[in-house]
């Protein structure tokens, strides 16, 4: 029994169209003009409404264990929340321990993710590169299928790598065809400002930020792009805030690199003044790198960047955490775990504030938010309307109205970062491998039927590196 959707309008990244579409056995299989429904098909008309790929949500953390607690959603809650807001598969960073194998890190992923009620895979998260390392990267790309990486330049102490690390993982994953993910702040440099201020007494979720500031962003943007460079590297660099990274990505692609640019609707649409929220509210937008000061021209960077194709995604980097959580860092900002949800309003997000603001059109959108994503890392099932396509639609009405709330939102988070905001469009309906998983009032998700999705390397230095 499938599934027929007449009359809407399918959007993909490079056209708009009138179209049936027709699903059966979680796969698109026919696409055209006044197709017919075959016996036991659901009818849906979807006149006056957006056909859209599901989309893909290229950076999020369930379930994280992170500044001595874990993430507030599980791959559960997490997927159900993304599927409220027109996402169908995710990619989750799948993070090595201290001392652990990168196949040991997958077994114990694979564990937690298998109740997710839509689609994913993981980038895998090298904290502690070793000797054995190389070897457990191959396992990882050609046994296991996680063909990307992750390396954080941040978060000294816990999860960053240093330069002979990094150096590493790129010569390695070049080789293998994988895409290097980053997390481009100095951590040093933000050890360093944090002692300071804490010495100072400035221990206020305020000085966060001040922690953090984006000229740290840019030299780390910088240099993994030039490491990535010395080895032929693909590199990703994910939630990109300020206009020195863009800038540093800007030259990256100049010169010829093969690299790509993340940003997520938080640091295109909050500015500093968030944390002058009483109260301890300004611990609700602790995250890392943080949100900028508007009117210095770090949200026009991204925004133009988004629009003139020098940033290529727009993820979330979904990691709630609750006010409770977030009281441990109650007298050391340094202490507040880092964070917030987002999987639920990505899409309304970037349908108000990029196409109704008249930033870009909805077959960018479609491309921001699913098709690029799904291409970089390699879903080939994902990110398009097309026949063979996983059958992951969105009908999307673009006349619907709502107003963003953690009340409403499914995630476990109890705060949102955008609340109050009235965003325009609905959800009408998700359908995740041809199963409606949202009639647009409810979630009709089944725990577990999502599928971790295999992927191909296909990022081969396509030079042998800048050799000394
Ligand atoms: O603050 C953040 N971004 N928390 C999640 C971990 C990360 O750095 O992506
Ligand atoms: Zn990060
Ligand atoms: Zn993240």
């Amino acid at each position: 029994m499938g599934i027929l959707i007449k009359n809407g309008e399918v959007v993909t990244a490079s056209e708009r169209f009138v179209a049936d579409v027709r699903v059966d056995g979680g796969t698109i299989t026919d696409l055209g003009s006044r197709l017919d429904a075959r016996a036991g098909d659901e009818t849906i008309d979807a006149a006056g409404h957006l056909v859209l790929p599901g989309f893909v949500d290229p950076h999020v953390h369930m379930e994280l264990p992170f500044m001595g607690t874990v993430s507030a959603d599980d791959f559960e809650v997490g997927g159900a929340a993304g599927a409220a807001g027109g996402t169908t598969c995710f990619i989750d960073f799948c993070m090595q321990g201290k001392g652990e194998s990168l196949v040991t890190a997958v077994a114990n992923w694979h564990a937690k993710s298998r109740k997710s009620a839509v689609d994913y895979t993981y980038h895998l998260g090298i904290t502690d590169f070793g000797p054995d390392t190389p070897a457990q990267m191959r396992e990882v790309v050609q046994t296991h299928g996680i063909t990307s990486f992750k390396v954080f330049l941040a978060y000294k102490g816990a999860l960053m790598v240093d330069d002979g690390q990094l150096y590493e993982v790129m010569k390695h994953a070049a080789a293998l065809g994988a895409v290097v993910t980053v997390h481009a702040e100095n951590g040093d440099a933000v050890w360093h400002l944090q002692r300071e201020l804490l010495a100072n007494g400035l221990t206020g979720p305020e000085y966060h930020p001040v922690s953090r500031p984006s000229p740290l962003e840019g030299e780390a943007t910088e240099r993994a792009l030039m490491m990535a460079r010395l080895h032929g590297t693909a590199a990703y660099i994910v939630h990109m805030t300020c206009k020195e990274a863009v800038h540093a990505l800007e030259r990256a692609k100049l010169s010829g690199q093969r690299c790509y640019g993340e940003t997520c609707p938080q640091y295109l649409l909050l500015d500093d003044t968030v944390f002058d929220k009483p109260d301890f509210g300004g611990s609700a937008y602790v995250m890392s790198p943080p949100i900028r000061p508007g009117h210095v021209g770090h949200h026009e960077s991204l925004w133009n960047g988004l629009s003139n194709r020098l940033l290529d995604t727009v993820g979330t980097d979904h990691c709630p955490f609750t006010h409770e959580q977030k009281l441990s860092g109650q007298g050391d900002f340094t202490r507040i775990p880092n964070g917030a949800a987002g999987i639920e309003e990505r899409l309304a997000l970037l349908y108000t504030h990029g196409v109704r603001a008249g930033r870009f059109d909805v077959s960018r959108m479609v491309e921001l938010g699913s098709t690029a994503p799904a291409r970089i890392f390699g879903l080939e099932k994902k990110g398009s309307i097309a026949v063979g396509k996983d059958a992951d639609i969105v009908l999307f009405d673009p006349a619907g109205t709502r107003t963003i709330s953690a009340k409403t939102n499914h995630s476990h988070a109890d705060r949102s970062v955008f609340e109050g905001f009235e965003v325009n469009g609905r959800v009408a309906r998700t359908i995740a491998n041809g199963r409606t998983i949202w009639d647009g009032n409810a979630l009709t998700t089944t725990r577990g039927a999502g599928r971790f999705v295999t992927r191909k390397p296909t990022h081969f230095a396509h030079h042998a590196g800048v050799k000394p």
